[in-house]
């Protein structure tokens, strides 16, 4: 109880407290695609982990965990009502590989990019790791990210999978992709051009995930394999994407990403 109280006094549901002072923290249990009371400009790192396309079903899991804090008159409102189930449809993640399914995943993801752009310093930073076996979850990621304003500094491994897991298997992509952003100088206008890859940057990014498999290989227990080494590549070229008319030195992203296959460099 004393927890609860000191921890009451600290935390707030409102993000301008700690942007002013009285409070050291704010929690909020809503979906990212709107940032309301964060005002433009404020914040100097984003860290986040968004669902990696179609992975792992977070609503529906969570549900489990919902009966819980509802028996423990822990959930806020209006899911202290043992009626309501956890929100599933602000819950990004895909239970479907549809057109329209991943039309959504994009479109909710761009909208939670944008506002992350908003809301980041001119020098601000923001982080976020993603991994997935299939081109068309990279090139939603992909079109999201490069449609927000949000330029790519740098892209890099790091192992997101212990040595076991319930849902690990042989072809299990064990090491995320972490992306390192900054805010680009604009937004790139509302147009029919499509997210398109220098050619030059899908050679360069098959050469540096093979250097970083070539280089990890070495210590058989940090575990990078060939599924790692693939999805590095997918990351990098995802990194170089830009908005741009078709011209024969870019290709567009969707089919640079099916350009990367297993089987090594
Ligand atoms: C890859 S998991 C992050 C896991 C977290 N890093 C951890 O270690 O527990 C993605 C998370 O995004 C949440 N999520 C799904 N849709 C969201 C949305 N629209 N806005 C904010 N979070 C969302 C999911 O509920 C899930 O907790």
């Amino acid at each position: 109880m004393i927890y609860r109280q000191t921890v009451a006094k600290e935390v707030s549901t409102h993000p301008w407290r700690v942007l002013g002072g009285s409070s050291r923290a704010s929690i909020s249990t809503k979906t990212s695609e709107s940032l309301e009371g964060i005002p433009d400009g404020s914040i100097d790192l984003i860290l986040t982990d968004p669902p990696y396309f179609d992975n792992l079903s977070y609503s529906e899991l969570s549900d489990f965990y919902l009966a819980w804090h509802q028996s423990l008159g822990m959930a806020e409102p209006p899911y202290d009502n043992p009626a309501i189930a956890a929100p599933i449809k602000e819950n990004l993640a895909l239970t479907d590989r549809g057109d329209q399914s991943i039309e959504v995943y994009r479109n909710s993801l761009h909208r939670i990019f944008c506002e992350c752009r908003r809301v980041l310093k001119k020098d601000g930073i923001m982080v976020f790791t993603y991994h997935h076996k299939s081109p068309v979850a990279w090139d939603a990621l992909g079109d999201a990210l490069v449609r927000s304003g949000l330029k790519c500094a740098t892209v890099l491994p790091l192992r997101g999978e212990g040595q076991g897991g319930l849902h690990s298997y042989d072809g299990t992509i064990k090491w995320d992709a972490v992306f390192v952003c900054r805010k680009g100088s604009q937004v790139p206008s509302a147009s029919s051009d499509n997210a398109v890859v220098p050619r030059t940057a899908i050679k360069q990014a098959k050469e540096q995930a093979s250097a970083y498999a070539e280089d990890l290989a070495k210590t058989r227990q940090i575990g990078f394999r060939d599924p790692d080494r693939l999805n590095l590549e997918r990351a990098m070229i995802v990194a170089s994407a830009v908005i741009a008319p078709t011209h024969p030195d870019f290709m567009p992203l969707s089919d640079a990403l099916k350009t990367s296959s297993t089987g090594g460099p």
